[in-house]
């Protein structure tokens, strides 16, 4: 780099090391225990006071807050940024999909880092240098597609540096897909860790199968992706993670819940006693599943996602298990190919890069389908957007609540403003958006990444290289007392007598006493 460039880029990057104070005042602070009348106060890039009157230091900016409700960042735990999928790179990269979550009010993302060609170090390795380019928080989730003592031996290494989740595909047949015999050494290895495995429910080989049938049959249009992934695919994959991991005794984080069976299986577990967390995605319970019926193939591929969007019905029901609590966290899987991508798979749906755009309009519509129709309270909203993916991942209070000592990430929002979602005003660098032409309800007006005002008034202020990775350490709170579970299967009386039962050698006539 040339010398003034590069002394031009250091002295931006000194400034920039100088956090701002903030006064935020007169706002409604929402978390997802409580919402009370109280001032935030700002500086050194972490909340200082939350309280009513705190008084504004010398050097701090006051922001009037009165009307607004104000809030933790949302934290996005499943996107793919700079993602190389399906013969292609996802179109945002570090730099540009969090610039686009920044506007919509999203402060930390959990990307999820491919392994390079089976190898898991490799392909952290990768992702680290494409989120060089940072301007939030971040962190990983690691996918093991494969099995052998070096990815046990990889998960390992990758716990220590600050992976604390571990993602297991059972659909992308000779992809990304593991079996169920791996799928249980993972869950295995991932207890060993205390690192949350999470599983992509849908059963590959019949996925395989439908797929065949339905291009046979002369289907090759982005219809074709839907009908052949029919909800009981994923109800059956899901139902399978979760009996594997109460086999194993481990806590699982299952992603981009779409269908109602599916929700209803998470449900069950958690009646029946285990640690799930159940991910509901944006588009799962805001979008259309018609879409990829559209007759124009630029509108109906860019719906393309799996498990698909379904109909209106599984759409309530998703809804209904969040306002519920047995969907605890919206994310958006924000996969983000444009449309000279999606024609990858004209002519053949199987083809057509999956993915959808979200990271920057998630959390207005999920306030829009949530919160303005009265299903769930703001605090419920905090919950679902921030506060227990923090918890999942371990990064609780630092993250996900507004509190003395917490990270200063913060939005403020207007519940009584509208606009307008589009790809002509969005941020991310999707020719299209999921969402055109909606009015949602509720407005980020103001974003606070890292004690910095980086949204404000419609304009962004971000700077590559000021974001940073956020280790996420192991062994989190759903990881507790796991031990003891174990020891008590193990050692449960039985009425028949203790085990392992004691029997006489075949001819030998001695009673259980004398053995
Ligand atoms: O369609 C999707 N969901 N694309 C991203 C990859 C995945 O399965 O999460
Ligand atoms: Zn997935
Ligand atoms: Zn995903």
């Amino acid at each position: 780099m040339h010398a003034v460039v590069l002394l031009a880029w250091c002295l931006l990057g000194a400034v920039w090391a100088i956090a701002e104070t903030l006064l935020i005042k007169g706002g409604t602070v929402v978390n997802a225990e409580h919402q009370l009348a109280a001032d935030v106060l700002i500086a050194d890039g972490l909340i200082q006071a939350v309280g009513r009157d705190l008084q504004a230091p010398a050097n701090a900016r006051t922001i009037n807050a009165a009307g607004k409700l104000v809030m933790p960042g949302g934290i996005d735990p499943h996107t793919h940024l700079d993602a190389h999928m399906m013969g292609t790179i996802s179109c945002d990269d570090f730099y540009s999909g969090q610039a686009a979550a920044l506007a919509g009010g999203t402060t930390m993302h959990i990307d999820f880092a491919l392994p390079s060609n089976g190898d898991l170090a490799a392909g952290f390795a990768r992702y680290q240098a494409a989120a060089a380019k940072s301007v939030m928080d971040y962190s990983f989730h690691m996918a093991v597609t494969s099995w052998d003592d070096k990815v046990a031996a990889d998960m390992g290494e990758l716990a220590a540096a600050g992976i604390n989740s571990f993602k297991f595909f059972l659909a992308y047949k000779g992809v990304f897909a593991v079996t169920d015999a791996q799928l249980l050494q993972g869950l295995a290895r991932c207890k060993e860790l205390g690192a949350l495995p999470m599983v992509h429910c849908e059963n590959a080989d019949a996925l395989v199968d439908a797929q065949e049938r339905v291009f046979a049959s002369g289907v090759t249009g982005p219809e074709g992706h839907y009908l052949s992934r029919p909800a009981v695919f994923e109800d059956e994959g899901t139902a399978r993670a979760l009996r594997l991991a109460e086999y194993v005794n481990v806590p699982l984080y299952v992603v981009h819940v779409m269908s109602g069976g599916a929700a209803d299986e998470v449900a069950r577990a958690r009646r029946g006693g285990q640690r799930v967390v159940g991910e509901a995605v944006a588009s799962g319970f805001a979008s259309e599943e018609r879409m990829v019926w559209d007759a124009d193939f630029r509108v109906a591929a860019q719906y393309v996602m799996s498990p698909p969007i379904r109909s209106p019905e599984h759409q309530r029901r998703l809804k209904a298990a969040l306002a519920g609590g047995m969907l605890g966290v919206v994310a958006t899987d924000h996969a983000p190919f444009n449309s000279s991508q999606k024609r990858l798979g004209l002519g053949d749906f199987r083809k057509i890069p999956n993915g959808v755009n979200g990271i920057e309009e998630r959390l207005h519509v999920t306030w829009d389908a949530l919160v303005a129709t009265g299903l769930i309270t703001p605090s419920d909203f905090v919950r679902l957007t921030s506060a227990a993916a923090a918890h999942a991942f371990n990064i609780y209070p630092r993250k996900g609540v507004l509190a003395p000592g917490s990270d200063a990430d913060v939005i403020i929002f207007d519940p009584a403003a509208e606009h307008v979602l589009s790809a002509a005003s969005h941020h991310s660098r999707m020719d299209t958006n999921i969402y055109e032409g909606r009015t949602v309800r509720g407005k980020v007006e103001t974003t606070i990444s890292q004690g910095r005002a980086v949204w404000e008034g419609g304009a962004l202020k971000v700077r590559p290289g000021a974001g940073r990775f956020i280790a996420l350490p192991t062994g989190g709170p759903l990881f507790d007392g796991l031990d003891r579970l174990d020891a008590s299967y193990q050692h449960r009386n039985f009425p028949y007598g203790a085990t392992p039962v004691k029997r006489a050698a075949p001819g030998e006539t001695k009673s259980r006493d004398e053995l």
